[in-house]
């Protein structure tokens, strides 16, 4: 039998997780934990723009709202952008606001930020280069970049019938980080998710980056 080609997780995939998404709790404890250790990188204040990329149902950013200016929730997938909305909407939000946005494929926003924050959304971005380019010359200089992803792993996290980075080595993805015009790079360990395998479990952890854009 031919093997089948492993397969992107697109837009209707995540459409389609989108309602169950905040049921789990290693989900929404990631988010926390992710937030936190932004905050405790970044000099966060309520005149700083950030964008959320690849938000989400926004477990990342709700925790950190109160603390920032305006937040744009950037996504590919509808389905999570309608969960934001709601959430937004029961929550009584003013400062945070839902966009249908694929970096690599989208017009970039015209607006510069001061942070861009990302949780769990670069492996999923084929042309990692690419998307740190652009990360750049969407914030303002000295403006904080913050990614938050698995650690280099085997493929077993998605398993082979998907088509995902497999994590990221942390001094490669800092070199990159760099060449795209960053400067201060620090990681740290933030998280790690436990997973149940064939020959026992498996942790997988997740580091944050934080960076700062160099130069005008
Ligand atoms: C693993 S989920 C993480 C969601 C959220 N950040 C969290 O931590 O719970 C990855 C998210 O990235 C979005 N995504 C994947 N590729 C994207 C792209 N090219 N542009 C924008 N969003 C993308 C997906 O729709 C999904 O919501």
């Amino acid at each position: 039998m031919t093997p089948t080609q492993p397969t992107r997780l697109d837009a209707a995939h995540f459409d389609s997780k989108a309602r169950q998404w905040d049921d789990n709790p290693v989900f929404r404890e990631r988010g926390l934990k992710i937030a936190e250790a932004v905050r405790k990188a970044v000099p966060l204040h309520r005149q700083m723009n950030a964008l959320d990329y690849g938000c989400g149902t926004g477990l990342l950013s709700f925790p950190l709202k109160d603390e920032l200016g305006a937040i744009l929730l950037a996504d590919s997938s509808r389905g999570m952008l309608e969960v934001v909305a709601e959430k937004i909407a029961a929550q009584g939000v003013n400062n945070m606001t839902p966009v249908k946005l694929d970096l690599l494929s989208d017009p970039p926003p015209a607006q510069r930020f001061d942070l861009i924050a990302t949780a769990m959304t670069l492996h999923h971005v084929p042309d990692t280069n690419h998307i740190l380019r652009i990360f750049h010359d969407l914030l303002q200089p000295g403006g904080y970049l913050c990614i938050a992803d698995l650690d280099r792993e085997d493929g077993s996290f998605h398993g082979p019938e998907v088509d995902v980075h497999h994590g990221f080595d942390r001094a490669e993805l800092g070199r990159r980080t760099e060449q795209a015009g960053f400067a201060d790079m620090q990681f740290q360990t933030v998280f790690s998710i436990t997973k149940e395998r064939e020959s026992g479990s498996r942790d997988y952890p997740v580091f944050l980056m934080t960076a700062r854009r160099v130069g005008a």
